[in-house]
């Protein structure tokens, strides 16, 4: 049986620290802090926090209590459920598959600036902080007009990116053991990082500015119904559910390890090094309005905006040690970022082919791996850019929270949440109630459903997602397309036959 031989995590820490890692990465750096900023400032902690308990907690104990109760990834946990429910455990995987795509290719860009900022390559003081801009979209990217203007693959991030791979393969190809070690260190040392951006944004001149702007509360705003679409949807996407990932993470827990606190944990930290990459980013923010004598709307706080082009304006007008700042910050992206991507790519995508196939490792991750780098090379073209944005709006968006939501209701509903919580309990710190089988009927889906609805579907459906056009196709459309696709392709999954598949041998 699978079960005798399924790797397990050496130890607690590992496993925790995996996880951590999967969840912190750019999302906490580039999309937190904007959104604190823009919804609210401190008073959007509470609706943030609201989701982290009602939301994000509960649906996290769900995924790994899945992983451990079924001893299987995704497809495998749903399967055992009932073969009529099996492609919902393959959506998620052709989700991460095709996230891990375009993340690798954020993260090659963000090894380019780490070697672009030792010589500060798009220049220092006022002209650098001028051509910031340019120099991301034209010099980095060769940016096209459009999403059908593809181009030759830019090669210095082609390059980059196949080192990315490399990096990711050799870690995940020895499994969840290696994952757990080099976890550690991959979350402690950007966490110290962080600090020292921290302690670097609060010394610079107008930082306290930036951090009014960040903080200042409003509670107006806890009226306003997008302020918690926001809020639930910032929370699904930074705790990295619905991804199929944190199931097989999940599944590699040990029999008598504790599931539920794991979740917590992993939930708060993932929640305070957002916090904390807030007072870094807009502290920095703060001296970039001081700097060039501009209102904040002027500073893109958000996105690769904030990341490839605010930051290195930042950096083109700081008052020491730029390079170092810069090679530092770029850095932290990189390690942030890597264990997010070997999470997808070996929980998301390899440990279900495993599991199905009765692949080894080294096949499933080898497979994987170049599928992977060639998928990714249309984000490396010239109108790349373009398609990240596309596929992620299908993908860490639409696919997530409505996988999430089915995944719940089919857990709710027709397997029974009750099971999970008691198998949970005999073995955690701290035990649930029967409460939680009510957040995992109801809460979550009805959460994931209304940010889709109000956050999604009201705005994509009346208009065309960034007014794109590929053909006769507006970008919704092609969002859509995608959704369908990879729907199709999980049912096609599920339907092939295996010897390994249901139950293992
Ligand atoms: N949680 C990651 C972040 O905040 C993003 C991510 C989402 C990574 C989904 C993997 C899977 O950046």
């Amino acid at each position: 049986m699978a079960e005798v031989t399924r790797e397990r995590w050496t130890s607690r820490a590992p496993f925790i620290f995996a996880a951590i890692g999967s969840a912190i990465g750019l999302g906490n750096v580039w999309r937190f802090p904007y959104i604190t900023y823009e919804y609210g400032g401190g008073t959007f902690l509470i609706p943030y926090v609201i989701g982290l308990l009602i939301m994000g907690i509960p649906w996290m104990i769900m995924e790994f209590g899945m992983g451990r109760y079924f001893q299987k990834g995704a497809p495998g946990a749903f399967e055992s459920i009932g073969k009529k429910w099996e492609w919902l455990g393959w959506w998620p995987v052709w989700v991460a598959f095709l996230i891990v795509t375009y993340y690798t290719v954020i993260i090659a860009w963000s090894l380019r600036y780490a070697i672009s900022s030792a010589t500060v390559e798009w220049g220092m003081g006022q002209a650098g902080a001028e051509g910031a801009g340019d120099f991301f979209f034209g010099t980095v990217l060769q940016l096209s007009d459009g999403p059908t203007v593809l181009g030759p693959p830019v090669w210095f991030i082609f390059g980059l990116l196949a080192f990315v791979w490399l990096v990711i393969f050799l870690i995940m190809f020895r499994g969840a053991r290696v994952i757990g070690k080099v976890s550690v260190g991959l979350v402690i040392l950007p966490w110290l990082l962080l600090i020292v951006l921290f302690i670097r944004g609060i010394t610079l001149p107008g930082a306290v500015d930036g951090l009014n702007f960040y903080l200042a509360p409003d509670f107006a705003v806890l009226g306003n119904v997008e302020v918690w679409f926001a809020a639930f949807s910032q929370i699904a996407f930074t705790l990295s559910l619905g991804m199929a990932g944190m199931i097989a993470y999940g599944s590699f827990i040990a029999k008598k390890a504790d599931v539920n606190n794991s979740a917590i944990i992993t939930s708060f930290s993932d929640a305070a090094t957002a916090f904390f990459a807030g007072f870094a980013v807009f502290s920095t923010v703060g001296f970039i309005m001081q700097a060039l004598n501009i209102p904040i709307g002027e500073v893109s706080a958000a996105g690769l905006g904030l990341a490839f082009v605010s930051y290195p304006v930042a950096i083109s007008m700081m008052p020491g040690a730029n390079a170092l700042v810069g090679v530092l910050f770029f850095l932290c992206l990189f390690f942030l970022g890597t264990t997010s991507a070997y999470f997808l790519a070996y929980g998301g995508v390899a440990v279900p082919l495993m599991d199905k196939f009765g692949w080894s490792r080294i096949k499933a991750t080898l497979i994987v791996t170049i599928a992977c780098f060639l998928v990714g090379i249309l984000f490396t073209t010239q109108g790349g850019l373009y398609w990240l944005d596309i596929v992620d709006r299908a993908m860490a968006f639409y696919a997530l929270l409505i996988t999430g939501a089915l995944a719940c209701l089919v857990i709710g509903w027709f397997f029974g949440p009750g099971k999970l919580r008691e198998h949970n309990n005999e073995t955690s710190d701290i035990r649930i109630g029967a409460w939680w089988d009510w957040f995992i009927r109801l809460i979550v889906p009805a959460g994931l459903i209304f940010v889709v609805v109000v956050g999604g579907f009201m705005k994509d459906v009346p208009e065309q997602y960034e007014g794109y056009q590929v053909g006769a196709l507006g970008g919704s459309h092609v969002i859509w397309l995608i959704l369908g696709v990879t729907l199709i392709f999980s049912i096609l999954m599920s339907l092939i036959k295996t010897k390994s598949a249901g139950g293992g041998e």
